[in-house]
């Protein structure tokens, strides 16, 4: 009887009269909240004055991110925590630059940034944003490899791979530095990278292969 009562009368909940309260509804504000959660939450800078200047803080939200990459423009919506290398891979497809250790010390994710060899696992994107980037996909010329990566090839300087886009771009950034580099040099400047394979010997002659092709131009 209790039961049907209810049924009838929606106002009544065991058997004391409800009173519809004003304002939002239980219902409708869990349908909010839901929204809420899946629309990404897009802020602009907050300005603070420090010492008389105005200085922007970001996040924690998702902020405009625009890169220069391999010569194109990529933008997207991202958290400032958002590394290079994720920004890369997951946001521009651009898979070159590789996620080992993911806290700078293997080299796998190695990329120019202005020219320079950088861990891009150990950058922010919102950090690299005006700062030209090259990847390994960058260093092909249409079609044609760039002569370090063809020396990899001839030299068998890789196994299972996995360490060989960093390595060719940290080669990229030894040879800009040392274009006839001593065997000093070519242990310093690739001392950041690691293979697991122990490609090492391989890797040593595609430099020097790459230098007397440069020289040969
Ligand atoms: S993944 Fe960046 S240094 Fe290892
Ligand atoms: S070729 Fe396998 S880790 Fe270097």
């Amino acid at each position: 009887m209790r039961g049907k009562d209810q049924k009838k009368d929606p106002k009544l909940r065991d058997g004391v009269k409800v009173q519809q309260q004003p304002g939002v509804s239980r219902r409708e504000f869990l349908k909010i909240s839901g929204l809420t959660a899946a629309v990404p939450l897009v802020t602009g800078p907050k300005m603070i004055e420090v010492g008389g200047a105005e200085v922007a803080i970001y996040g924690p939200g998702k902020t405009p991110v625009a890169l220069i990459v391999n010569g194109r423009n990529y933008a997207a919506q991202l958290e400032p925590r958002v590394t290079l290398l994720d920004a890369l891979r997951n946001e521009f497809e651009l898979t070159g630059a590789k996620r080992v250790c993911d806290r700078g010390t293997c080299g796998a994710c190695t990329v120019l940034m202005q020219g320079k060899p950088v861990y891009s696992c150990s950058v922010l994107a919102i950090e690299a944003q005006g700062k030209p980037i090259i990847t390994a996909e960058g260093l092909l010329n249409g079609e044609q490899l760039h002569p370090v990566q063809q020396a990899f090839i001839d030299n068998d300087a890789q196994q299972c791979g996995f360490c060989t886009p960093g390595f060719v771009v940290a080669c990229k950034a030894l040879l800009d530095k040392h274009p006839q580099p001593t065997a000093e040099d070519i242990r310093h400047g690739l001392s950041g990278n690691f293979c697991r394979c122990g490609t090492y010997a391989g890797i040593r002659k595609a430099v020097m292969q790459a230098a007397g092709s440069r020289k040969g131009a």
